[in-house]
Formats: structure tokens, C-alpha cells, sequence
């Protein structure tokens, strides 16, 4: 059985809740039980942190274990050169994932610190996103 982890960062945990205009009403809590039923032959974790050493540490955990990591690192994307470097230490590609689209929002959304050492990028399509960032892994 092939694992993929799912990683999302800072203020992902208010999804449903925080600005639903932008990034839907479904908590990912339910989300993720039905990405769950959708890659039943897919070990699927989760795991959400505001912290930025947190994420690092989590990316570390499972990069040398999973086969794939589904990254949201939220406005750390914009300028973390840590979890850039996380990224390019470990051996699990990793997709970054946006449920907007970073590139038709605020300039400073444009900049990804983390998109070149990702395996490709996936934006704009809601949490569909996570869908396709897992199907691309596999
Ligand atoms: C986001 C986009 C980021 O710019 C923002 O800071 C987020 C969420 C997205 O999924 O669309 O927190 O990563």
C-alpha cells in the first residue's frame, strides 16, 4: 500500500470557519474523511500545524518513510527558505498544494520560497486541490 502524508500549515485548522468566501465551508476534517473513502488503497495521514519548526520537523518525520507528501505550508510558502530546505533534505516528493489561486491574489501570494524544490505545484481548484496532488503522487 502506497502512503502519502498530507501536511498543512499555518491557519489551515480554521478551514470552514476562516474567510469562506476564499476558501470554501468544509472544515478539512470532513474533507479529509472523504479523500480518505476516495484513495481507499492509500495510506493517508494527516497532519496540521501553525508552527513553522513544527512542519519542518513533521516533513522530516515522514519524508524518509511515505511516498509522497501533499504540502498546503499556507503563508509560510511565501518565505520560508527552513521548509524549502526541509523539503530538499528529505527523499518523499513533495506537491505543493493551494485551494486558491495564489497567482490571481495579492502579489506577495505570487512568490513560492518552496515551489522549486517541490515535484510540482497544484493550485486555485479548492480543496479539489488535494485530490489531485494525491493522484499525481501515485
Ligand atoms: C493558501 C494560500 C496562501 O497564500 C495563504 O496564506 C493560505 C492558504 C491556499 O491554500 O490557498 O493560508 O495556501
Amino acid at each position: 500500500m502506497k502512503k502519502i502524508a498530507v501536511i498543512n500549515g499555518p491557519n489551515l485548522n480554521l478551514l470552514g470557519v476562516r474567510e469562506k468566501s476564499i476558501y470554501g465551508d468544509t472544515s478539512f476534517d470532513s474533507y479529509f474523511a472523504g479523500l480518505k473513502s476516495r484513495f481507499e488503497n492509500v495510506e493517508l495521514t494527516y497532519f496540521q500545524s501553525n508552527c513553522e519548526g513544527s512542519i519542518i520537523d513533521e516533513i522530516h518525520r515522514v519524508g524518509f518513510d511515505v511516498d509522497g507528501i501533499v504540502l498546503n505550508a499556507g503563508a509560510y510558502t511565501h518565505y520560508s527558505i527552513a521548509i524549502a530546505d526541509a523539503i530538499r533534505a528529505v527523499k518523499a516528493p513533495v506537491v505543493e498544494v493551494h485551494i486558491s489561486n495564489v497567482h490571481s491574489r495579492e502579489e506577495y501570494r505570487h512568490v513560492s520560497m518552496i515551489a522549486p524544490a517541490c515535484r510540482g505545484v497544484i493550485a486555485g481548484f479548492g480543496l479539489k486541490s488535494y485530490d489531485l496532488a494525491v493522484e499525481a503522487l501515485l
